[in-house]
């Protein structure tokens, strides 16, 4: 069994690169399906673009990887459904659903796996499929999407779902008409996908915005596309930064893309410079307790909801974080707490007392953000942490045991 180990309380120094966005990387490989041939560069080395390139090669799809890129031919695709295997390894395998069904009208697989962190039903994808004229037959737990044509339609989600935008988007670039997406999810990654579905030769305008237009095309043609930095990423090594940095230097970043983030560091008195394409950061001796609320961007995103929590155990007082997209996304806490911390659960808020002295011990990864969380609490604490179950931290965090080491982090991966 693979565990990480670390000890605690080193200053991180140097340099930190922020690699490829993960949530974009994992829309714009099905994307590619789209067209013949697209190249993406700046892709994570992370496990759950693995367990995609499988399915591609699966359906017959060629794919290159060479370091950071990606070079995809869908040349001799094969529309098969996806396996039940396929479908649960991430969540991100639900994108094949609106790429097939885009492309061949037709689309097969069972319901998407992902971090245990809530329900995460997926109404609002099969409910635009369906306003696009698809239907959907659930039998023996495998989804049939099937369409005799697509045609545009009107589409006002619920919620602003980063998933359904993508997916809805992935059907409609090339059904009849016009497509609106109403309420449309505004993360970055989403504008990542846009721009690669334009290079290819659809015709998406209101990137950024709630409201997504779709005129559809006939067809696609090659395109290519760099993955965005990963604002995710970025966040948790700045949080690590703020807990025990000194210059610590995140480069490779869109700082515009995680300001929720830095505006709640910096009420709560986080020394944290932003420049163009990097941010500083100092560990500071006090900080002050913070309320947080997570958004849809460009509020405080749920993914670094978990690793704030473990700096907020530093905080002065009483802080709170109160989890609004997920209900089941504070796994991390019992651990917290088993390392010392004070934190109180009351349904979908947390309450987080500070200073306190994390000490490490062995604890256990429930899901990809619980498990960054931990290893930052485990980076401040006193003594080593033992870290299981981190299968979890390596599907979404290139190289994460090496980068911190390059900056002084005491980290290795072990097999015990
Ligand atoms: C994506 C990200 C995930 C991030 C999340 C929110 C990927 C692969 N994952 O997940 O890291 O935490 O955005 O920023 O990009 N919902 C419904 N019905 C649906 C779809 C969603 O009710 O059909 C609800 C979900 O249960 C959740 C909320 O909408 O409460 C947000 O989910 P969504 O934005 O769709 O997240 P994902 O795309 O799954």
């Amino acid at each position: 069994m693979e565990v990480i180990k670390i000890t605690g309380c080193k200053r991180l120094k140097g340099t930190i690169e922020i690699g490829g966005a993960k949530n974009s990387a994992v829309s714009l490989v099905p994307a590619a399906i789209l067209s013949d041939t697209v190249k993406i560069t700046n892709v994570p080395n992370i496990s759950d673009i693995n367990a995609l390139t499988q399915i591609l090669e699966y359906l017959g799809v060629s794919v290159q990887k060479d370091k950071n890129e990606m070079i995809i031919n869908s040349d001799n695709l094969e529309n098969k459904p996806i396996t039940l295997e396929q479908s649960k390894k991430l969540r991100a395998s639900c994108y094949f659903m609106g790429a097939l069904l885009g492309k061949y009208k037709h689309a097969e697989m069972y319901f998407p796996g992902g971090c245990s962190i809530g329900e995460r039903p997926i109404d609002l994808h099969l409910s635009g499929f369906e306003q696009l004229g698809a239907k959907v037959k659930l039998v023996d737990g495998k989804y049939i999407v099937d369409a005799e044509k697509l045609v545009g339609a009107d589409i006002n989600l619920r919620f602003a779902s980063v998933g359904a935008t993508i997916n809805i988007l992935l059907a409609s670039v090339l059904a009849e008409g016009k497509t609106i997406i109403r309420n449309a999810a505004r993360e970055p990654e989403v504008g990542n996908v846009i721009d690669l579905l334009n290079n290819m030769g659809a015709k998406i305008t209101g990137k950024d915005t709630s409201v997504l237009q779709i005129e559809g095309v006939k067809e696609l043609k090659g395109g290519e596309i760099a993955v965005i930095p990963d604002r995710i990423e970025a966040g948790t090594y700045i949080i690590a930064g703020v807990m025990t940095g000194e210059n610590l230097k995140i480069a490779n970043v869109i700082p515009e893309h995680f300001s929720g983030l830095t505006k709640v560091l910096k009420e709560m008195g986080a020394d944290i410079k932003i420049y163009n394409d990097y941010v500083i950061v100092n560990k500071v001796p006090h900080l002050k307790a913070v309320d947080i609320v997570t958004e849809p961007y460009p509020g405080f995103p749920t993914d670094l909801q978990q690793p704030i929590t473990s700096l907020l155990t530093q905080a002065d007082g009483e802080s709170t974080v109160t989890e609004n997209i997920y209900e089941n996304r504070f796994q991390n806490v019992p651990y917290l707490v088993q390392m010392g911390a004070d934190i109180k659960v009351q349904g979908r808020m947390i309450k987080i007392k500070g200073p306190i002295k994390l000490t490490g011990g062995e604890v256990v990864t429930t899901d990809l953000r619980a498990g960054a969380a931990l290893i930052l609490a485990a980076l401040a604490a006193d003594g080593e942490t033992t870290i299981k179950e981190i299968k979890h931290v390596l599907r979404g965090y290139e190289n994460i045991i090496n980068k911190l080491r390059a900056v002084g982090g005491e980290i290795s991966l072990e097999d015990v």
